[in-house]
Parts: structure tokens; C-alpha cells; sequence
């Protein structure tokens, strides 16, 4: 703006003499007006910037905890719980239930304490489910960045004031402490929510493309496209985080989602999803754009067969993902499959055990070591098997099992390090498997078995296991555990440890530790897996990285990323188009020698063949003898 025009705007008032001096010469009155001027931007700065505060402050809402979020809560104790009978308990179901309805029984798997009983739906209504997020999706896929992003902003606020409520009602659904909770739930949802919001926009705004200098005179661009429905089908070791992560990435990228969750979270994710759901009508949108499915695997299908489906994130076993991926075939429906991993720890010969050991004891007891990410298996040179044995077992053996949403006679809460595994389910598997390897040679350094807790004994808890002498062979190492239990395997020499690190199935995550970074990196390199974090455990997704990064694996581990740039584009279908940068002046139009019918065959043959040849020939003789021969046939 010309500060000339802003003078002439404000001399009416500097020559009322209000503002200048009462002998006011021309100079000051100048000096008065670039006062004005600045004052007057600022402003219209403040008054812009508040305008724009009040599009992106984040929405209020409220949404009242649940009584069972309290440790002070109680109810009927459910008995030797198990899948087939908490499941559907007949005992536990409501006092009129409909005919022909299925329900579904949640419980706290660290005390037995009952929840709710909560219906669970019928092939018919996932598609009714299904249709409305169909049609909630029309209107959203054309809001705006902003829109998107003050929906963030408002869940993440959230969040973040009721973190503790939060906490508590994953605690209370699978067991696990508070410390587990806010670190793989509350800190890894958080850091999703600032990642989109830093980075979302730009990863999904158009992408002008390099056009060739033949066709300089066109432009080109790639829209990445709302899909429209997708479904998320996802595992109950975080409830909060699995499904509040993909159905971010969903909605920000401009779908409407399907959320399945595990049988075993029903409650807290009906909890979760209904919060969402409130902050999208808090925020003006249709609450319909998320839906939540919650049903017994016979009617899983109407959702991964679904026509209306348009793309499918499953977190889950890779029985279940293999099922999913041949279910998905039906409609061609793409498919991103994050299955189990065996993730290796390899340590380098000279590593600092004492450096390491709190890490390592994360990476094999967070959340009860039901990580699809956590450590499952050491692998040490052996001159460092037996101190790293005891160092584990050591810490091990002091770890406390039970509940913080328990407390005892007089109230108060003991200090927890580690919570119950989601249910009793695998305990004779798991026992099988540690038996059998201590027959094949394996040391049981402590643990082993499932585990009475003094006074919450129906609670699922299986005691912090270490096994040394593990060879690669044994069924041990070369199932997923997902539970408490730290294999130690041992090599002799850098090859040795990439081959056994390499020798399962699995590929999802790996870390490697030594005193010798380039060499950690080398072994890094080797690795048959998705992620390797250095001198350092699940980096690349756990902390506060901003989730820059693609997560997923190779091998039995399941293919496709979420996270990162990659996972919100797998959202997305990439739609090319090209315009013409001038149209009034240069337009593509065909040669009259190619035109059909064509003149003649030979003619028409040299043009194009003589075209070829000056483009892309390297020769300058056949660029020269190639335009000869297109010009002849020009002619
Ligand atoms: C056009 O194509 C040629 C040959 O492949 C390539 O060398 C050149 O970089 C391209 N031009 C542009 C603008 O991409
Ligand atoms: C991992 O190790 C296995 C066995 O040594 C080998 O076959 C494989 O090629 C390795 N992977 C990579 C990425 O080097």
C-alpha cells in the first residue's frame, strides 16, 4: 500500500489540528500521519487475527465420565471369566433381552469386575451404519483445512483436560496401569493430533508435477481424493489410540470411518467414539461421519465386504488378517494389514547393559507386553548372555502386578508396574510354549506361569517371565507372545545375530544397541522388518517424534503403512489432471498427417518414428537424420 494514499486517508484529520501541533507545519503533520498509519495496521492486524483465533480456538464440549472410571467403583465379580463365557454370558444379560439379539459383556480383566453388557450388532446394522457415514461423508469430503483442523484442535483439548478420565476407563476395559496408559495412549494420540495439524494439510494439498519441456505449454497437478467410507478394524491392547489415530487420519484426509473394535473393548471404545462424536456436533458437523461397530467375528464380513467400504486398516492376528484380506477381494478393496511382529533386540558385542536395562525392561513389560512393537526377543553376544540374564531377572522378579483401579481395604491404591493381560485366554498356551522350551535346553529364570494376585484373584495376570539359552529354532522364538516374557537368545558372531534376528516370519519392528553407532546403523540396514530404532526403543512411534514416520512391516508382519505422510495418502486416491497453462494462446492439437483417416501409412509412420528420434535419441547424427526425416514427411 502506497503510503501516499494512506497520508491523503488521514490528513482530513491531521489538519483538524486534533493531532498536530497548534502551529503545525508540514512536517510534523507528515510525522502524525505514518502514526496513524502504523496504529491503523496494527489494527486491522489484531482485528484479522482475532477473527481468525475465533475460527481455530478449539470447541468445548462436555462429556461425563463413566461411574466405572473411579477406583472407588463396584459391582459383581464375574468367576473364572473366559472368552466364550464373558463374552455372551447369559447370566449377565439384560433382564428383557430381545430376541435373536446377540450381546456382548464387558468386564475389567484386572479385577473381574463386571461393566455393562452392551449390544452387539447384526450384519444388517453395520450396513445401516455403513449408509450413514456414506452420507455424512458427501458434505465433509468438501469441508475445509480449517474445519478439519479446529475438529483436532477441539479433541485434542479434550484430551488433554481429561486425560486422567481417559486413562482410567483403558484402565479399567484392559487392565493396564496409568503409566502404560498415558505413555502408548494418551501421548501417542496427542502427538498424532499435532503432526496433522502441523503437517496434514500440506501432505494432502494438490502437488504440481514436472511436465516435459514437449509439453511445457500444459501444467499438471495430483489431488489426493477423499476415498469416502473406510473401515478400521482394530486390536484392544490400546483402545483409546487405535482407534482414535485412524479415524483422525480418516476424517482429516476427508473420509467418514467405520471403527470395529475388539469384542474385549467394547466399553471403553463405545466411550471414546461417543466423545468423537460429541465434539463433531460441538463443532457443526454430522456426528454420523464416525461410526462405531461393535459385533462377534461371524458378522465381521459385513464390513470387510462391504461395496460401500473403500479401504480397510486392520491392527489385529494374521489369521484374522489373511481372513480380512481374502474378504476384501470381493470388492478389490484395498487393504493395509499391521499384524504381529517378534521384534528382535539386538544388542552389539560390548553393549552397556546398565545404560540400556530400563529401556529394555519397558520394551518388554509396557502395557503387560501385549505390544504389537515390544521387544519379544534379546539377542546378546555370548560373552554378555549370562549378565544381561541376571540383570533382567533381577528387575523382573521386583515388578508388581495389579490393579490402579483397585484399591484395597483401607483405600489405598498400592504402586503397580505392571496390570493383567486382557484375559485368561492364552495362559495354558503360553505355559505350553515356556514348558516346552525349558525341556528343549531353555533356562527359566523366574516366572513361567499365570499368577494368583492376593486379593483380586480373578483378576488375569501372568508373572514377568525371563528365559535364557533360547535358540531360534524352538516354537518360543518363533511365536508371537504378546504377553510378559523376555527371550534371551545368544550369537557368536555379527552374521549370526542378523540371522536370527531375520529368522521369522515377522517383520514389523527391530531395535539395535552398541557402543558403535556406524555399526548399528550397519546392522540396522540388514534387518528384514519395517522400523529399527538405534540405541533406543519403538522411537520411531512411541515418543514424542510427531509421528513423521510410516509404520508397519514386511514378511508375516502385513504390508501397507498408516502414520506419516504415506498413511494419510494410503487415504486417499491420487487424481492427476492436466491443463493447459495458456489456453488462448497453445492448445494440444493433432498434426494434420496423423489425422484420421490417415493420408498415407508411410508418411504418417515417418512422422511419428522421426518424432521419436529427435526427442529421445542420444545421438546427435540420428537426433539430425530423425528431424530430416520428420520434416520431409511434414511436408
Ligand atoms: C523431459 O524428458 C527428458 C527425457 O526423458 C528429460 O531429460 C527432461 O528432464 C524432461 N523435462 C522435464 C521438464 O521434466
Ligand atoms: C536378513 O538375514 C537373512 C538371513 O541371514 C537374509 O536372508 C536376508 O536377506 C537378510 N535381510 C536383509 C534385508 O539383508
Amino acid at each position: 500500500m502506497s503510503t501516499g494514499f494512506l497520508h491523503a486517508l488521514f490528513h482530513p484529520l491531521v489538519s483538524l489540528e486534533l493531532f498536530s501541533r497548534p502551529n503545525g507545519d508540514a512536517t510534523s503533520s507528515v510525522d502524525v500521519s505514518y502514526i496513524l498509519t502504523a496504529f491503523m495496521a496494527i489494527g486491522i492486524y489484531l482485528v484479522f487475527k482475532r477473527y481468525q483465533n475465533a475460527r481455530n480456538r478449539p470447541v468445548l464440549f462436555e462429556w461425563p465420565a463413566p461411574s466405572a472410571a473411579d477406583p472407588g467403583f463396584s459391582s459383581v465379580t464375574i468367576t473364572n471369566p473366559s472368552l466364550e463365557s464373558h463374552l455372551s454370558n447369559p447370566n449377565l444379560a439384560p433382564s428383557m433381552p430381545f430376541a435373536g439379539r446377540k450381546y456382548i459383556t464387558c468386564y475389567d480383566p484386572s479385577t473381574s469386575l463386571f461393566l455393562a453388557t452392551l449390544p452387539a450388532d447384526s450384519a444388517f446394522e453395520i450396513g445401516e451404519k455403513i449408509g450413514l457415514a456414506g452420507r455424512a461423508q458427501l458434505s465433509w469430503r468438501s469441508s475445509t483445512f480449517t474445519e478439519r483442523k479446529r475438529f483436532v484442535r477441539s479433541l485434542m483439548r479434550w484430551l488433554v483436560d481429561n486425560r486422567e478420565v481417559c486413562a482410567r476407563v483403558t484402565c479399567r476395559d484392559t487392565g493396564k496401569t496409568l503409566v502404560d496408559a498415558a505413555l502408548g495412549e494418551i501421548l501417542t494420540t496427542c502427538s498424532k493430533m499435532e503432526w496433522i495439524l502441523a503437517h496434514g494439510e500440506q501432505v494432502l494439498r494438490p502437488e504440481k508435477r514436472h511436465s516435459n519441456l514437449t509439453l511445457s505449454y500444459k501444467t499438471s497437478k495430483v489431488y489426493h481424493e477423499p476415498l469416502g467410507v473406510v473401515a478400521a478394524i482394530v486390536s484392544w491392547n490400546y483402545p483409546l489410540h487405535n482407534a482414535i489415530s485412524p479415524l483422525l487420519a480418516a476424517l482429516f484426509s476427508g473420509n467418514a470411518i467405520v471403527i470395529k473394535c475388539s469384542e474385549n473393548v467394547v466399553w471403553s471404545t463405545t466411550w471414546f467414539i461417543g466423545a468423537v462424536k460429541e465434539c463433531l456436533r460441538a463443532c457443526g458437523h454430522d456426528p454420523n461421519l464416525v461410526q462405531l461397530v461393535a459385533c462377534y467375528p461371524e458378522e465381521a464380513e459385513a464390513v470387510t465386504t462391504s461395496a460401500f467400504i473403500k479401504h480397510i486398516t486392520f491392527i489385529g492376528s494374521e489369521t484374522v488378517g489373511r481372513k480380512v484380506a481374502q474378504a476384501a477381494t470381493v470388492h478389490l478393496t484395498p487393504v493395509n494389514l499391521e499384524l504381529g511382529g517378534k521384534d528382535p533386540a539386538v544388542l552389539l558385542p560390548g553393549v552397556n547393559i546398565n545404560q540400556y536395562a530400563s529401556m529394555w525392561m519397558r520394551g518388554v513389560f509396557q502395557n503387560a507386553g501385549q505390544n504389537c512393537i515390544g521387544i519379544e526377543r534379546f539377542i546378546v553376544h555370548s560373552s554378555q548372555h549370562d549378565e544381561l540374564v541376571r540383570t533382567l531377572t533381577e528387575r523382573t522378579k521386583r515388578l508388581r502386578f495389579g490393579s490402579v483401579m483397585s484399591p484395597s481395604a483401607e483405600g489405598y491404591i498400592a504402586p503397580v508396574d505392571c496390570g493383567a493381560m486382557i484375559s485368561r485366554d492364552r495362559f495354558s498356551e503360553l505355559e505350553r510354549l515356556i514348558n516346552n522350551a525349558v525341556e528343549e535346553g531353555a533356562s527359566l529364570e523366574t516366572g513361567g506361569s499365570r499368577w494368583k494376585h492376593v486379593y483380586l484373584e480373578e483378576g488375569a495376570y501372568f508373572s514377568g517371565t525371563v528365559l535364557g539359552n533360547v535358540e531360534n529354532g524352538m516354537e518360543i522364538a518363533q511365536t508371537e507372545l504378546f504377553a510378559p516374557v523376555a527371550l534371551v537368545l545368544k550369537y557368536d558372531t555379527i552374521q549370526e545375530a542378523i540371522d536370527i534376528a531375520n529368522g521369522t516370519r515377522f517383520g514389523l519392528g527391530a531395535s539395535v544397541f552398541g557402543p558403535d553407532q556406524n555399526l548399528c546403523l550397519k546392522v540396522a540396514r540388514r534387518l528384514d522388518c519395517g522400523m529399527v530404532a538405534v540405541n533406543d526403543f519403538a522411537i520411531f512411534y512411541v515418543c514424542c517424534l510427531s509421528q513423521d514416520l510410516p509404520f508397519g512391516g514386511t514378511k508375516a508382519s502385513g504390508y501397507g503403512r498408516f502414520g506419516g505422510p504415506e498413511g494419510l495418502r494410503s487415504l486417499t486416491a491420487p487424481k492427476a489432471i492436466v491443463v493447459d497453462k495458456w489456453p488462448w494462446l497453445m492448445q494440444t492439437s493433432i498434426p494434420a498427417i496423423l489425422d484420421y483417416p490417415v493420408r498415407s501409412l508411410n508418411q504418417s509412420w515417418d512422422f511419428i518414428s522421426g518424432l521419436i528420434g529427435v526427442l529421445y535419441a542420444d545421438r546427435w547424427s540420428e537426433k539430425f537424420s530423425s528431424l530430416k526425416r520428420l520434416i520431409r514427411a511434414s511436408w
